[in-house]
């Protein structure tokens, strides 16, 4: 099925990474043997050079594109580029025909809902058209996009057409990233950054006009906006518009939601797209969208390709390999034509991402290969081909390992064809489906699930409170999360003290609430200040939300252990990160350091990133007025303040060593308090083997052949009642089994009925 196929992964990708690597380590082997080297065997070799390898490919890859790119737009592009001018390409989307009609909509209604082919001008042209009519007058016209690069780019374009710099009358807003200035009218933002700007202006004074753009990715954020703006819009009293746009037919269900409103469609002119499936499942979807791609480019007429898969590895590899089958085929045949190859995903230099615009030269074939951005956020211009292996990244909630996690997984049918319809644009188009005329029909789902039922709602409970809607449970979401969920969030707030027993947002919360990162994390954070460790805390925290960086080549294992040892903290996991940030520091940041300690630099420089993300933040709300002391300070050599703060936001992820009787099979096991589930010390921890470790508290559960706890440290028992007293008490000694007395602290964890979870959800004024 396509669940087994997107977990399988590539053959291809894992065959060719290998090969490569093995024929570089023979290379170099001989030529040290040649050079009588004495580091024959060197065991850091295989390291370097598998680093090395990655490096070159990305660097091939983007080069590839440049150049070719610049090399073709010396000769022809140019020229095509200049025939049309911006005020004529203009006029010529579908949405210039409308435009009287649709201003006058939005001048007659508080609420509008727009639907369109995408590509029809909704994102670059209707706020364009909204100042012209005057609507900067009163304030700012805002139109959110729920990705980052996605803002950007309409920004930068918007911007062109305007004639103006990013940041004065166009700009945008990204989280850390503010391209606005005091003549900013028109302002791209992420769904993200205007629900955050609620926090502090629940009005939202500043906007004359909000476009939520893209409505129909159904992002928390863009979830939360539509019933923040019900409310905002009529409280304005006709001094605020909103315009919900969408690429597809949700249209019914978005108007219901805001009073019935009108729903404008614009008139787009689409060709009809032949669509192809495959006859059997493709069990290695890359290969064969590598097939396809040249397949096309060998015997299909004129025409550019839009291939879709799922993150920048798959893309970077794909790109790669045609490339490579392609000079093969160049060699054979030097009459072919020549195909460009553009990738493009999010992390990407934008000077790359622009590239993607520009028109394809005569003669030629560009394939365009991207994530799910050019679904309905990007348009790229003569797109006569699409290649869909029907897979998407999402995000997805873990229950054991309380995270959301990326996972691909298959798309939606609306999706699907949302896709297919990029190939009709220009003309008629077709489009190859890697996947079985069935698996369309009866293995996906009709329509994507809102993120909101996939993820935890701590988070987003919590935004919601403290943006002053205390009666959650009554709020009217467009796609109402599982009541069970929304209660699980609203108990585990309660237990950080995000909220008070009426279920009112305490002051800890509200400071929460500023953090983007998760409540137990974001509550760690808060408490660090009072135990005067906030440093520290916040470069454990960076480390913690950056892929693992303890390096471990297969060959190299034993060695490789033996370099982390030399980092354990034998009071745990957290403070090992921390020593390990600290003495890369130390190295002045250095990539020799990380290849000789067996660190993975690329998670350094990011954890690095993190840190001074969250400074910055720190410092942005410790400007307003606050009760919390928000300032930086280093607890120096008293770790273990470090260790409570850990316990005031994870307690609930605490253990304790099970006492077995010398059975030795059983050495390590320890017990969750909140649910008595047996769980193990990872055998990479620093406290693997320790003597003398009965409490700890882990940050998350690893299910491999055991349940492990990942990233673990000792605590002190006492800590849980000091720090978590609405969780743990001291046991009364006569209420105890003799038994129980050894366990002493008991948690309380079962004291939430029914009844009492309602009274917090309530909230009482
Ligand atoms: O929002 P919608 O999908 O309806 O269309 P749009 O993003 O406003 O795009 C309108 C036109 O602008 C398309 O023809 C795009 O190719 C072009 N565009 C561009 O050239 N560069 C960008 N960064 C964004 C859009
Ligand atoms: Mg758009």
């Amino acid at each position: 099925s396509l669940n087994n196929i997107a977990n399988n992964g590539s053959q291809l990708m894992k065959d060719a990474k290998a090969k490569k690597l093995e024929k570089r380590l023979n290379e170099e082997k001989k030529r040290r043997e040649m050079h009588k080297s004495k580091y024959v065997d060197d065991p850091l070799m295989h390291q370097k050079i598998e680093k090395q390898l990655k490096e070159e490919e990305l660097e091939q890859i983007e080069i590839n594109a440049v150049t070719e790119w610049k090399r073709q737009a010396r000769t022809e592009s140019y020229g095509i580029k200049s025939k049309l001018s911006m005020q004529e390409q203009r006029e010529s989307l579908p949405v210039f025909q409308s435009r009287e009609e649709l201003l006058k909509a939005v001048r007659d209604n508080d609420f509008i809902v727009i639907v369109g082919e995408t590509g029809s001008g909704k994102t670059t042209q209707i706020t364009q058209y909204l100042a012209e009519d005057g609507y900067i007058n009163d304030g700012i016209i805002a139109c959110t996009q729920p990705r980052r690069v996605a803002a950007i780019s309409v920004a930068k374009r918007v911007a062109e057409e305007v004639n103006c710099k990013v940041g004065e009358e166009v700009g945008y807003t990204i989280r850390f990233e503010d391209y606005t200035g005091p003549s900013t009218k028109i302002k791209y933002m992420t769904d993200g950054m205007l629900e955050r700007e609620a926090l502090v202006d629940p009005l939202m004074s500043k906007y004359s006009v909000i476009m939520l753009d893209e409505a129909h990715e159904r992002t928390v954020a863009t979830d939360i906006l539509f019933a923040l703006l019900r409310n905002v819009v009529k409280k304005r009293k006709g001094t605020l518009k909103l315009i919900v746009t969408s690429a597809t037919l949700d249209s019914i269900k978005f108007s219901q939601y805001f009073n019935d409103c009108p729903v404008f469609h614009i008139k787009g002119r689409t060709f009809p797209v032949k669509i192809y499936y495959t006859k059997n499942p493709e069990l290695d979807y890359i290969e064969a969208t590598i097939d396809t791609v040249i397949d096309i480019h060998t015997n299909n007429a004129q025409g550019d390709i839009l291939v879709f898969l799922t993150g920048r590895e798959e893309i970077e590899t794909c790109c790669e390999a045609i490339v490579q089958k392609m000079s093969v085929l160049y060699k054979s045949d030097p009459s072919m034509s020549e195909l460009v190859v553009l990738p493009i995903y999010s992390a990407m230099p934008s000077e790359i991402q622009s590239r993607i615009f520009e028109p394809t030269p005569k003669g030629k074939r560009k394939v365009v290969i991207a994530t799910n951005i050019a679904e309905t956020s990007i348009t790229i211009d003569g797109i006569l081909y699409v290649v869909d292996p029907g897979f998407v990244k999402v995000n997805a909630y873990d229950p054991k390992r309380s995270m959301d996690t990326l996972v691909v997984q298959p798309i939606s049918r609306a999706q699907a064809d949302q896709r297919s319809g990029r190939a009709g644009r220009t003309g008629p188009g077709i489009c190859y489906r890697l996947y079985t005329k069935n698996a369309y029909l009866k293995e996906m789902p009709a329509n994507t699930t809102p993120e909101i039922l996939r993820k935890n709602l701590s988070h987003t409970i919590l935004m919601l409170k403290a943006m002053g809607i205390e009666d959650v449970m009554e709020f009217r979401f467009m796609d109402r999360p599982k009541e069970e969920s929304m209660l699980k969030a609203l108990e585990e707030l309660y237990i950080l003290e995000a909220l008070d027993e009426e279920g009112k947002l305490t002051e800890t919360g509200r400071y929460m609430a500023y953090f983007a990162v998760e409540p137990m994390l974001s509550k760690t954070l808060i408490k660090s200040f009072e135990f005067g460790c906030s440093y520290e805390v916040i470069e454990v925290i960076a480390m913690l939300t950056v892929p693992d960086v303890f390096y471990r080549p297969r060959e190299k294992r034993e060695l490789a252990d033996k370099m982390k040892r030399r980092f354990d903290n034998y009071s745990g996991d957290h403070l090992t990160l921390l020593n390990v940030y600290r003495k890369w520091e130390a190295s002045g940041f250095s990539k020799d350091w990380c290849t000789d300690n067996f660190i993975h630099e690329k998670s350094m420089k990011k954890a690095r990133d993190v840190k001074n993300q969250l400074i910055r933040l720190m410092e942005i709300v410790d400007k307003k007025e606050s009760g919390i002391q928000l300032s930086l300070v280093s607890c120096k050599n008293k770790l273990e303040q470090v260790q409570k703060a850990f316990v005031s936001g994870f307690f609930k992820n605490c253990a304790k060593r099970s006492s077995n009787h010398g059975h030795t099979d059983e050495d390590g096991v320890f017990r969750t308090l909140a649910d008595n589930l047996a769980v193990y010390i990872h055998p990479s921890s620093s406290l693997f083997k320790i003597p003398g470790v009965d409490y700890v508290i882990y940050h998350t559960l690893v299910l491999t052949n055991k349940e492990y706890m990942h990233c673990t440290t000792k605590i002190d028992p006492a800590w849980l009642v000091q720090y978590a007293s609405k969780v743990f008490r001291k046991a009364n000694e006569g209420e105890l089994s003799i038994h129980k007395k050894r366990e002493r602290i008991q948690p309380l964890y079962d004291r939430f009925d029914q009844n009492e979870r309602w009274r917090l959800s309530r909230g009482r004024r």
